[in-house]
């Protein structure tokens, strides 16, 4: 089976005078295509200098996304039939709070940045380093679905805080911050926390669910903020204890 689909793609070339505007495509798609299917085709036969960013096809290198119909989404694991609804179309635009830098591919760099920022990797000491730090299987079980982040950015891209704060550490920085906290061969943890403590941290988020929401590997970034806000609350309560108790 197949049907008629008509493609609006967002096209920006920053080195050439036309301003941002949508081109239109009308395909012929089968139930089983996905969006980037069509976004390939579309590139081969009509419009060979349409920009996007595609490595693994298969959900995993998570450098895909973009708004479909308003919503972010990995485009090798969308379907077209499952978003066209009624209306036979199909909008595809950049993500939203990057910086476009051709159609549908925009500046990552800010998003990596946070990453960075809040020392993703374990900190241990020489001596930890040298010898083997089993992990609980609770542990391993409380971790395991912020393990499964590609880094796509769909959340940062949803966040309205991102939006309107670009110090805003965002929800797969702050997701990452709590999932190494978690682990029990981390030492880090107290100078994470500090990091996160602030007004362009954890304390930012205003909790309405919109990374969660979108995330296409089921991480619920919003989950682990409010995680990373108790980690917090239970340190100062120790310190109190400590001075008052
Ligand atoms: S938490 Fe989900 S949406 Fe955010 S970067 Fe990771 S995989 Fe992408
Ligand atoms: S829950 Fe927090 S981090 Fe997630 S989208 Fe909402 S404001 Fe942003
Ligand atoms: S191309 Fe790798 S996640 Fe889509």
């Amino acid at each position: 089976m197949s049907k008629k689909v008509k493609f609006i793609v967002f096209k920006y070339d920053p080195l050439s005078e036309e301003k941002p505007h949508y081109v239109s495509y009308m395909q012929e798609v089968d139930r089983r295509e996905m969006v980037l299917d069509v976004l390939e085709r579309i590139r081969k036969n009509i419009d060979p200098t349409l920009a996007y960013r595609h490595s693994c096809h298969h959900g995993v290198c998570g450098s895909c996304v973009a708004l479909v119909n308003g919503v972010e989404k990995l485009l090798c694991k969308t379907r077209v039939f499952n978003v066209i609804g009624r209306s036979n179309k199909v909008v595809i635009e950049p993500m939203r709070n990057f910086k476009v830098i051709r159609d549908l591919v925009v500046d990552l760099e800010p998003f990596f940045t946070k990453l960075r920022i809040i020392t993703p990797a374990l900190i241990q000491s020489q001596v930890s380093q040298d010898r083997e730090t089993p992990q609980s299987p609770q542990n391993v079980e409380a971790m395991k679905q912020y393990e499964e982040c590609i880094e796509c950015g769909a959340c940062y891209s949803a966040c309205p805080i991102v939006a309107s704060d670009p110090l805003y550490l965002g929800p797969a920085a702050l997701m990452v911050a709590y999932r190494t906290c978690l682990d029990e061969r981390d030492e880090g943890k107290m100078e994470r926390l500090r990091l996160v403590d602030s007004e362009e941290g954890c304390w930012r988020c205003h909790n309405n669910m919109g990374c969660t929401e979108v995330c296409p590997k089921n991480v619920d970034p919003a989950s682990a903020i409010s995680g990373l806000r108790r980690m917090i609350l239970s340190r100062r309560l120790v310190l109190w204890r400590g001075r008052f108790g």
